[in-house]
């Protein structure tokens, strides 16, 4: 048996935060980590999903062109992963040539068997931009929940699919405009066709999680609708048929080819281009997708038809969806920025305890909430003061009053037996949990362990015995040593940087999952050390803080009509002693602008001086007198200093 293991192709426009690890690439590297210490023969494919108006839209903001876009995420995202501690076998592109290559030929070959058809569809185009609009391109109110900022292919508010037809007041998303229906040409899949394929074949499904068979089923009973499975755009896949230009495959169509091409490439890579045929042709492999919620569609019902209407490869045996995680009781957000992202978590704190964290509140059955408080919680009470103290008072001990080499024993008592027994049971207990993607209990299985093991060490007193009963204390040394290396190996696919430390200290790597607690004990340490540093209050506070400042988009930072503006008068403005009124020069114009610096600036001394300005504030009275704009200075506690230029520069010119 083989497997063959998948996790979602994350969009290459943006970096990876919390929701993503928590959805897929956090169970799916538990999982294959697990696998090879079974000595399993598992792959982890994934890649970038490089295509498609996620991407536009995101090179549109930051102004750059979608190569750009992807080129610099690819690697941010790549690199991420590996600090993160997630392995994959392989992780490609879908822009490069061998993708491309690939999804045409999907497409070519469902074609020709009469999958797809042709068919002239209205679609929105905005006059503005000349083009036609993708659905996510066009916003406008939700027709179910009436909320704004509808997207044309889903309400975020509330969660509804729609056609961007059904949108009240429609807008393009680029340049404002109201869009127009205009005709257009595209190919549909047949999808509607595999309605009683699909139905049968999820009917064998039935230990697959609930919350995905209810979505799947609910699909199911609405009826399956053809899709259309081509974009009028220039980025993507370019539809391989004559004589047709401007339209690319859709995306979705594209991206879950993606992990046959990134299986090929790793074949490739290795030097036995044949060998991606075992995993994606032969039916002893096991094909398992991690996905997160958002993709439960695509990955149960689409993509398993496309590879029905192909017909060679194997289709998905596992496809265990994680819910949503939601991060201090709010839905995260990568267009309002609202997240905790992963390069930006890495440069303060260790992977390991972030993936205790989302491992240990893991949205596997349902949405669960990650807050920073219960990450230091979690960090200080568990993995510090239970699994780091256990492995630390066991180590610090043997090296103080063994000089550091590991005692042994050949008779035990009831106790250490009952200790060695669970030791003996735990790869069982623990694997078989996460065979059935319950990585949540597998996780704490683990720290029950390490709380037993606290418990013994304190029952059995080895700071007293060790004078009173030396044999006893060497006896229970050996346990606790055992204990140690168990857990090392045990806690390697949660917790691989703290593994790896621990296997270090001992200088004992065991092999095999299925080894542990066999009599083998690590025989020397070879140092000690903190395991887990605690985390003190003032840390969390202030990503607590971080995430309660509203972060901007680069739209609401161009809101502001920043300008380099001249003082030409100045004056007390009367009855005042803090108030000055100044008339400033903004290029052509001239206005008055009224600011509370009396206390530090004379106004005789403004005169003459470029400052900034934000030149598009309503106007408003203070103190009775008109303000047309403010002067922007950095203010602290008892200084005011206005902003100004590092070299001489006009009135009137744009500050961004
Ligand atoms: O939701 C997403 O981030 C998509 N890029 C997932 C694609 S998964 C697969 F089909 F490639
Ligand atoms: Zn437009």
């Amino acid at each position: 048996m083989r497997l063959l293991v998948t996790s979602a192709l994350p969009y290459a426009n943006g970096d990876i935060h919390l929701g993503h690890l928590a959805g897929c690439y956090l169970p799916a590297d538990i999982y294959v980590r697990y696998q090879r210490l079974k000595k399993r023969n598992v792959i982890h494919i994934c890649g970038t999903d490089e295509h498609g108006v996620p991407v536009t839209i995101s090179a549109e903001k930051e102004n750059k062109t979608p190569q750009e876009i992807v080129d610099h995420y690819y690697e941010s995202i790549k690199k991420s992963f590996v600090d993160f501690g997630i392995y994959f076998d392989n992780f490609s592109r879908t822009t490069l040539p061998l993708h491309h290559r690939l999804a045409q030929n999907f497409f070519l070959k469902i074609y020709n068997k009469g999958y797809i058809y042709e068919k002239e569809v209205r679609q929105f185009f905005c006059p503005g931009c000349r083009r036609f609009l993708p659905d996510r391109y066009i916003t406008g109110k939700c027709p179910k929940c009436g909320a704004d900022n509808a997207r044309g292919d889903q309400c975020e508010a509330c969660g509804h699919w729609l056609e961007p037809f059904e949108l009240i007041e429609p807008r393009c998303l680029i340049c404002g405009e109201t869009p127009i229906p205009k005709q257009t040409k595209h190919w549909y899949f047949k999808l509607s066709q595999f309605q009683k394929k699909l139905s049968d074949w999820i009917e064998q499904k039935k230990d697959w999680k609930g919350t995905v068979l209810t979505f799947i089923k609910g699909w199911l009973k609405e009826g399956l609708a053809d899709r259309p499975i081509t974009r009028d755009m220039s980025w993507g896949v370019p539809v391989p048929l004559d004589g047709v230009q401007g339209k690319v495959l859709y995306v979705w169509f594209d991206a879950p080819i993606g992990y046959i091409s990134s299986t090929m490439e790793w074949a490739e890579k290795k030097g036995e281009p044949d060998l991606w045929k075992e995993y994606w042709l032969d039916k002893d492999t096991k094909l398992i997708h991690f996905i997160g919620k958002d993709n439960i569609v695509f990955h149960t019902l689409i993509w398993p038809a496309m590879l029905m209407a192909y017909g060679d490869y194997i289709l998905p045996a596992e496809i265990p969806a994680n819910q949503f995680l939601t991060l201090e009781g709010r839905k995260l957000s990568t267009s309002k920025n609202y997240a905790i992202w992963l390069p930006e978590y890495l440069r303060e704190f260790s992977p390991d305890s972030l993936r205790y964290a989302l491992t240990r509140n893991a949205p596997e059955s349902r949405d669960a909430d990650f807050t920073w408080r219960d990450f230091q919680v979690w960090h200080n009470n568990e993995l510090a003061d239970i699994l780091g103290n256990f492995i630390n008072r066991t180590l610090t001990f043997i090296k103080k009053y063994y000089n550091s080499s590991v005692p042994t024993a050949s008779t035990f008592s009831d106790y250490d037996n009952r200790i060695i027994g669970m030791l003996h049971k735990a790869p069982q207990i623990i694997g078989e949990k996460i065979e059935h993607f319950e990585f949540k209990s597998a996780l704490q299985e683990v720290m029950k362990i390490a709380q037993e093991a606290n418990r013994y060490f304190d029952h059995e007193e080895p700071w007293i015995t060790r004078r009173t009963s030396p044999l006893i204390c060497e006896r229970t040394m050996y346990v606790c040593m055992k204990i140690v290396t168990s857990l090392a190996v045990l806690s390697e696919p949660f917790l691989p940087f703290t593994s790896e430390r621990i296997k270090k200290m001992i200088n004992f790597i065991p092999q095999d999952w299925d080894e542990i607690g066999s009599p083998d004990v690590a025989k020397t340490i070879h140092h000690t050390g903190i395991l887990f540093q605690k985390i003190d209050d003032e840390v969390i506070e202030v990503q607590v803080n971080k995430l309660k400042k509203p972060k901007l988009n680069i739209e609401d930072f161009q809101k502001l009509a920043l300008k380099t503006a001249k003082i030409l008068k100045a004056g007390l403005v009367p009855g005042t002693d803090g108030l000055i009124k100044c008339q400033v020069e903004v290029g052509k114009e001239q206005k008055q602008i009224v600011a509370g610096i009396g206390k530090h600036y004379r106004p005789e001394d403004l005169i003459g001086k470029i400052v900034i300005i934000v030149d598009n504030l309503k106007p408003t009275k203070i103190k009775g007198v008109l303000s047309e704009g403010m002067l922007l200075a950095a203010v602290s506690k008892d200084d005011i200093v206005l902003l100004t230029t590092d070299r001489p520069i006009d009135s009137g010119e744009t500050v961004k």
